[in-house]
């Protein structure tokens, strides 16, 4: 490349222009991104979050107006969305279109993401849609991710892939807002960067993550790339379920809660139970008379209210079963049930919402296998 081409695409790539071009493009960009093709790219993308503690903590880097973040706090109520980006104009309108609702799931902040202003380890997933390609310090943007991504969490790109004119996508049956939409991130990315499949998932390896894959996604106009932040390498599997487990709290004054008010207090889709199962083999190997029961574990408070021992996340569960059963409690709990937490009103019965093996047995646990039956068809079939 030439020395004023070369001037000029360093220009346009430059951090202080995209942000003057983005603070003028507001109207038009939001009226261009909001097409199904668009958000179905999102829905691709949120396909690749980890398995969650009881509460996602997504980072939406290159937020713009939010419509990114707002699609995936529509599409999993366990999000709770950090949106970052460094134009005023963007933001203004994002913080605009989420006005009245719930505070607590979004939070805005103006920065630059070479550079984010979040604390090591604090974030289990960070979306990047349509802002990697376009970064003048791509290599101090992976190391940033790095940072602040708990062992485990994932970062998620997508990218224009590197193909030619869209010829096909004009000719398509496409709306016209799709066909512009594509049309602009072609004419865009001329401007930065496009990729092939295997140079994103080579960027990212070389970065440092783990589990890398790359896919196609906008119909082969986009690259999809995933990678995780490694764990410690002498890390142990249960020392690994326990540093997710420990960003949740537990309960240590064993407060019972009544199961019609769990859906209310509790953040998170999902409720955990630690469930025997009789009998204890897959569904596919059941005889035709046999039909599968689950006998959720128990405790009974000192004043004597039987309550459910009930989890808001899997590693939470798990930690819980791990030290139980090293410790010769729970024998027969052979299962963690997962259920949707608007299930738990139809239990009658009060709960204990993670609570710690130390707790209960300071407060004089017992086995006692007394247990409480649960519907097996109401439960959730494992997607973790
Ligand atoms: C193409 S838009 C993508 C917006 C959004 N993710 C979406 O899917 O609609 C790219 C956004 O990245 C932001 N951006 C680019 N470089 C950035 C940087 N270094 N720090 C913060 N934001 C940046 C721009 O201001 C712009 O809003």
């Amino acid at each position: 490349m030439s020395f004023p081409s070369n001037l000029l695409s360093r220009t346009i790539a430059s951090p202080r222009a995209t942000r003057f071009f983005f603070d003028r493009v507001v109207p038009l960009y939001r009226w261009l991104t909001n097409n199904p093709m668009w958000l179905g790219s999102l829905q691709e993308m949120s396909r690749h979050f980890p398995p969650s503690t009881s509460q996602l903590r997504l980072l939406d880097v290159g937020c713009g107006h939010g419509n990114s973040t707002r699609q995936f706090l529509e599409l999993r109520s366990d999000v709770e969305a950090f949106g970052i980006d460094f134009s005023a104009g963007m933001l203004t309108t994002a913080k605009r279109m989420t006005e009245g609702s719930p505070q607590d799931r979004v939070h805005w902040l103006q920065g630059d993401i070479t550079r984010l202003p979040m604390p090591d380890n604090s974030i289990d997933a960070i979306t990047g849609h349509s802002v990697y390609y376009m970064l003048a310090d791509q290599a101090g943007f992976l190391g940033e991710c790095l940072r602040v991504l708990r062992p485990g969490g994932r970062l998620i790109l997508l990218d224009p892939a590197q193909r030619n004119f869209p010829l096909d996508v004009l000719r398509t049956q496409h709306a016209i807002r799709v066909k512009l939409a594509v049309l602009s991130w072609h004419t865009v990315s001329l401007m930065h960067q496009r990729f092939t499949l295997e140079e994103m998932a080579r960027r990212l390896e070389a970065a440092g993550f783990a589990r890398v894959l790359s896919e196609n996604a906008v119909e082969g106009y986009g690259v999809l790339s995933r990678g995780e932040k490694p764990y410690a390498e002498d890390q142990s599997t249960i020392e690994r379920v326990q540093q997710i487990a420990n960003t949740e709290a537990t309960t240590s004054d064993l407060t019972s809660i009544p199961a019609i008010n769990v859906p209310e207090i509790t953040r998170g889709r999902n409720l955990f139970l630690l469930v025997k199962q009789t009998p204890n083999k897959p569904a596919w190997a059941l005889k035709p008379d046999e039909s599968i029961r689950w006998d959720a574990a128990t405790m009974r408070s000192s004043s004597g209210v039987r309550c459910l021992l009930a989890f808001t996340s899997l590693p939470k569960a798990v930690e819980f079963m791990q030290s139980a059963v090293l410790a010769n409690h729970l024998a027969g709990i052979n299962k963690v049930a997962k259920f949707e937490k608007s299930v738990a009103p139809s239990w009658v019965i009060d709960m204990l919402l993670n609570p710690t093996l130390a707790a209960l047995n300071a407060a004089g646990w017992q086995d006692q296998q007394e247990m409480f039956t649960v519907d097996p068809a109401a439960a959730v079939t494992g997607d973790e």
